[in-house]
């Protein structure tokens, strides 16, 4: 595995020919406007984003990576060159029921034709290494009991399951834990 970390200018990550690499790096890429990762959702309040929206939401992430967290968001690009996903940490523990002080909690989406293909996986095992390389003592994933196909991911990192979570829509949510 291979680190090129540029601090707050440029990361990228790789192995193998599988990168992961800070978001704003690949700008020039064109990214689908059919963007149903759930993203556009989550931070734009609509389920289908634009170009402008996707663009406004690259450069959202790249403000909190110049200031220094709390949001760290990577591009997953497969040993194809394709865009395959996302991968993100997020360090604010004090709005996230379950982490503490040192974890990050570390979430993931691939694109529909990227998936079964061990993208997931490989992808947080990189982001391990680099919150490691933060000072990051616990990597922290908070699954959809669900969620079938992502609980797949901490089970192949060995990732130790800790107690479920509530959500405020009063569900819960199972919580993974990696010492780094
Ligand atoms: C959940 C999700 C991220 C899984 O993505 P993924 O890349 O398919 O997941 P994985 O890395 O676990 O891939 C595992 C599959 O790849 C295969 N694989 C191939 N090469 C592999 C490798 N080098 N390493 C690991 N698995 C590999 C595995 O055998 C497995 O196949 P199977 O599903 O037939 O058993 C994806 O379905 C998704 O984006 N869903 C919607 C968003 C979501 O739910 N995000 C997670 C929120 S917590």
């Amino acid at each position: 595995m291979k680190v090129e970390n540029l601090g707050r200018e440029s990361c990228r990550i790789y192995e193998l020919g599988f990168t992961i690499c800070f978001i704003a790096d690949l700008r020039f890429i064109l990214w689908p406007c059919d963007f149903r990762l759930g993203l556009s959702k989550q931070y734009h309040g609509s389920a289908t984003s634009t170009i402008d929206s996707v663009r406004a939401w690259i450069g959202w992430n790249e403000e909190s990576w110049h200031a220094g967290g709390p949001i760290y968001n990577f591009a997953i690009v497969g040993e194809d060159g394709k865009l395959a996903g996302m991968v993100e940490a997020n360090t604010d523990t004090e709005n996230m029921t379950g982490l503490r002080p040192g974890d990050a909690n570390v979430s993931y989406n691939i694109y529909p034709a990227a998936r079964g293909k061990g993208h997931a996986t490989r992808a947080v095992n990189l982001m391990e290494h680099y919150l490691a390389g933060m000072g990051i003592q616990r990597s922290v994933l908070r699954i959809d009991p669900d969620n079938e196909t992502s609980l797949g991911v901490p089970t192949r990192l060995g990732y130790h399951e800790h107690d479920r979570i509530p959500t405020p829509d009063g569900t819960t949510l199972r919580m993974f834990i990696k010492e780094l």
